[in-house]
């Protein structure tokens, strides 16, 4: 006999911040003998549909990847492409993402993209901004030791301004100046794909997230595959550097 797999809705534990790398839309295309783009374009849809079952679900964050501070080292023309599909999604999927009440944020260095381009995302943030069902944040040109490093400066700059003393200096204080700071952590890390690494993905938001790897390649992601990484979240003991017999007695 076949198991049901349970729905979203009926698993309890449900992580509230799920941060993704997607991943595989370069060889989902190969597979079926098209260029690059198209897996992209694929992307696009099954990014949608993620967001809308996480926002049906109950999830309060919901961070993806889309471009990473090493992908500029992609072919150019891919590049270009991939930018024009940012701004024409954007453009597209906008009005339904703001009706379905999502709060949108860009995270990462976005002084490198077109103007044009970084008008529309100011634009979609201000216009979500009091939207109050799940926030979507997009990680575009976006790297961990970029966000550290940044941190980083933030923190030197307060000190030679004499804001914050060299004695100030711990972890939470750091962990305020790095992306997400507002957020709660994320509980849940899933990378389609099936690489088993990072890429320099949320390095210092990750220190405790629970990590799940999917071989699914990312256009082909969907509500199957999610309810399987809740399930196995929701079988997860988060110890944090305690004891199993500690959390049980908690
Ligand atoms: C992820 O898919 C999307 C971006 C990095 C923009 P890839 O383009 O890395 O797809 P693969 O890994 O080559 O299949
Ligand atoms: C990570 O995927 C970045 C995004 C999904 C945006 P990559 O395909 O760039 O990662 P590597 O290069 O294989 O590690
Ligand atoms: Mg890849």
């Amino acid at each position: 006999m076949v198991k049901k797999r349970a729905a979203s809705s009926e698993i309890d534990n449900l992580p509230k911040h799920v941060a993704i790398i997607m991943d595989g839309n370069g060889r989902w295309a190969k597979k079926r003998g098209l260029p690059r783009i198209a897996g992209h374009r694929a992307g696009v849809g099954a990014l949608q549909e993620i967001v809308n079952l996480s926002a049906k679900a109950g999830i309060e964050v919901l961070t993806v990847y889309a471009f990473s501070s090493e992908n500029w080292k992609r072919p150019r023309t891919e590049i270009s492409m991939l930018m024009e599909l940012f701004a024409s999604s954007l453009r597209q999927r906008f009005k339904g993402l703001h009706d379905n009440n999502v709060r949108l944020r860009f995270m990462g260095d976005l002084s490198l993209f077109p103007e044009k381009l970084r008008t529309s995302m100011k634009d979609a943030e201000n216009l979500t901004t009091n939207n109050t069902g799940l926030k979507l944040v997009v990680a575009v040109n976006y790297g961990g030791r970029w966000d550290i490093t940044n941190a980083f400066i933030q923190l030197c700059n307060k000190i030679k301004d004499k804001e914050v003393r060299i004695e100030d200096i711990n972890e939470a204080l750091i962990g305020e100046y790095v992306c997400l700071s507002d957020l709660p952590e994320p509980a849940l890390f899933i990378r389609t794909g099936g690489e088993m690494r990072i890429s320099n993905y949320l390095l210092w938001q990750l220190a405790y997230t629970e990590l799940y790897f999917d071989d699914c390649l990312w256009p082909d992601f969907g509500a199957a595959n999610l309810e399987k990484a809740f399930e196995w979240y929701a079988g997860r003991e988060r110890r944090f550097g305690r004891t199993s017999e500690q959390i049980e007695h908690a």
